[in-house]
C-alpha cells in the first residue's frame, strides 16, 4: 500500500513570507556583526536557502549531519553525528538552521558538541516545531511555524529519504503509513 499523503499544511509563498520575517530578526538581533549558518543536513536545505537570501548580515555556510532516525517514524534515540563542520566557531555567532525539532534529542546531542568549540553564541531556528513532542528543555531561537504531532514530509523534510523535493509542506496519513 502507498503512503497517503494529507493536505499541504504550509505552502512555498507561506514559508517564504515566514522565512523573511525571521530573516529580518535575525539582521536586528546580530546588527554589524557576522554569522555561521550551520546548515542540519539533509532536510534544511531549502529552509537555510530561504534564510540565507533574505539576510543582510554577512554570513558564512558550512553543514552538519547528526541523525537518530533510520528508516521509522520514531526516535531511536541515539544520535550520531555523521558529518563534523569544519568552519572554526571559536568566538562566533553560530545559528544552527534546522528543519524540525521534536524531541529536542538531536539538537541537545548537537548543541552540546559544539560548545566544545567555544562559540560566541549558539542559537537555533528551526522551520517546524512540535513543542508537544519535546522531552528536554530544549528551546529553539527563531521558529518558522508550531505544529501538530504529525509526520511532516515535503520542502526539505523526508520519510525514509523521499518527498523532500515537495515545494509544500504536508504530512504522511496515519492509517497508510508503510513502515519499512
Ligand atoms: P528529534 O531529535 O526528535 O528532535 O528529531 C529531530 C529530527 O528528526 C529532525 O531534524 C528530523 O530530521 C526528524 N523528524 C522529526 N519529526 C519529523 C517529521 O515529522 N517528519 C520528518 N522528519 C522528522
Ligand atoms: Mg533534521
Amino acid at each position: 500500500m502507498a503512503n497517503k499523503l494529507g493536505k499541504i499544511l504550509y505552502t512555498e509563498e507561506q514559508i517564504s513570507k515566514r522565512a523573511k520575517e525571521i530573516a529580518a530578526q535575525i539582521d536586528k538581533d546580530f546588527e554589524g556583526e557576522e554569522v555561521i549558518l550551520l546548515c542540519t543536513l539533509k532536510g534544511s536545505i531549502l529552509w537555510i536557502g530561504d534564510i540565507m537570501k533574505n539576510l543582510t548580515v554577512k554570513t558564512k555556510l558550512d553543514f552538519i549531519s547528526a541523525s537518530s532516525y533510520g528508516a521509522s517514524k520514531t526516535s531511536s534515540g541515539v544520535v550520531k553525528i555523521k558529518f563534523d563542520p569544519e568552519i572554526n566557531m571559536y568566538n562566533a555567532n553560530v545559528i544552527v538552521v534546522e528543519d524540525i525539532v521534536d524531541t529536542g534529542n538531536t539538537l541537545k546531542y548537537v548543541l552540546a558538541k559544539l560548545e566544545e568549540r567555544g562559540p560566541k553564541c549558539i542559537k537555533v531556528c528551526t522551520m517546524l516545531n512540535k513543542e508537544s513532542r519535546r522531552t528536554n528543555d530544549f528551546h529553539a531561537d527563531y521558529v518558522g511555524f508550531e505544529i501538530d504531532d504529525l509526520f511532516v514530509i515535503g520542502y526539505g523534510l523526508d520519510f525514509d529519504q523521499r518527498y523532500r523535493d515537495l515545494p509544500y509542506i504536508s504530512y504522511l496519513e496515519e492509517d497508510d503509513v508503510e513502515l519499512l
